[in-house]
């Protein structure tokens, strides 16, 4: 698999099949991910792997504290500027109102959509969830780092077969996440990541997301 091919194919999976990742293969792809650079070299990443009764448990946490409150609770940082503003706004729009054609689900029917959404929590039946965080000292810059790193977690999923999903919806349950994993307070908790083997026969993984054309956002110039 070449680079584009990998590109090509990476996209968010929400419905994976419950085979086993071994966990050699989940060391290898942290490793090679690790090559993804950074301002300065900081690495500022920092991630839980988390593989079978060490999901599970997660997952049951999760579950206990949803019962509390269904949202989990208040995230740690905007996963979305308060005020999006255009285009942004329709992207989002766009891609959640598509998501739920795929299994057929109108906009009224906020009972299933909550109940697809809530899946997120079991890392869509993948069997490996992993979880980022980073220094609370850290910048802008080294966020750019994170998602780089988390692109080339991805981007090597492919290589190995698998698919992912990154999950900012595990950002609200940042103090079970704390608890459980003994993450120190001096990091923050980014995100989340579904890996495993896609269930193609899923509707929702059929979704094909789109791109804007490269004039909204590129200019590419040649005259001075
Ligand atoms: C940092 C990050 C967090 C995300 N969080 C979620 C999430 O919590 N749940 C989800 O279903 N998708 C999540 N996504 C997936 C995006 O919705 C998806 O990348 C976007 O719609 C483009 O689709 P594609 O990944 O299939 O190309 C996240 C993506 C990124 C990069």
């Amino acid at each position: 698999m070449n680079v584009s091919d990998a590109l090509a194919t990476r996209k968010s999976v929400r419905a994976f099949k419950s085979d086993p990742v071994p966990r050699a293969v989940i060391e290898e792809i942290l490793l090679k991910a690790a090559r993804a650079p950074s301002g300065g070299n900081l690495q500022p990443w920092k991630v839980h792997a988390l593989i079978g009764p060490a999901r599970d448990e997660l997952v049951r946490r999760a579950k206990e504290q949803m019962a509390k409150n269904p949202r989990g609770g208040v995230p740690e940082y905007h996963i979305y500027p308060p005020e999006l503003t255009e285009p942004y706004k329709t992207r989002r729009f766009v891609v959640g109102e598509q998501m739920y054609a795929t299994m057929g689900i109108p906009r009224e029917d906020r009972a299933r959509r909550l109940t697809q959404f809530v899946r997120n929590w079991e890392f869509f039946g993948a069997p490996v969830g992993l979880i980022f965080s980073m220094d609370r000292q850290m910048q802008e810059g080294q966020w750019s780092d994170l998602g780089g790193f988390l692109q080339s977690i991805m981007l090597l999923c492919r290589e190995y077969g698998l698919h992912s999903c990154a999950q900012e919806a595990w950002a609200p349950f940042h103090a079970v996440i704390r608890e459980y994993l003994k993450v120190p307070q001096e990091e923050m908790i980014f995100c989340g990541m579904a890996i495993g083997y896609a269930d193609e026969s899923a509707a929702i993984n059929s979704l094909v997301s789109e791109r804007a054309a490269l004039q909204e956002w590129a200019v590419i110039r040649e005259t001075a």
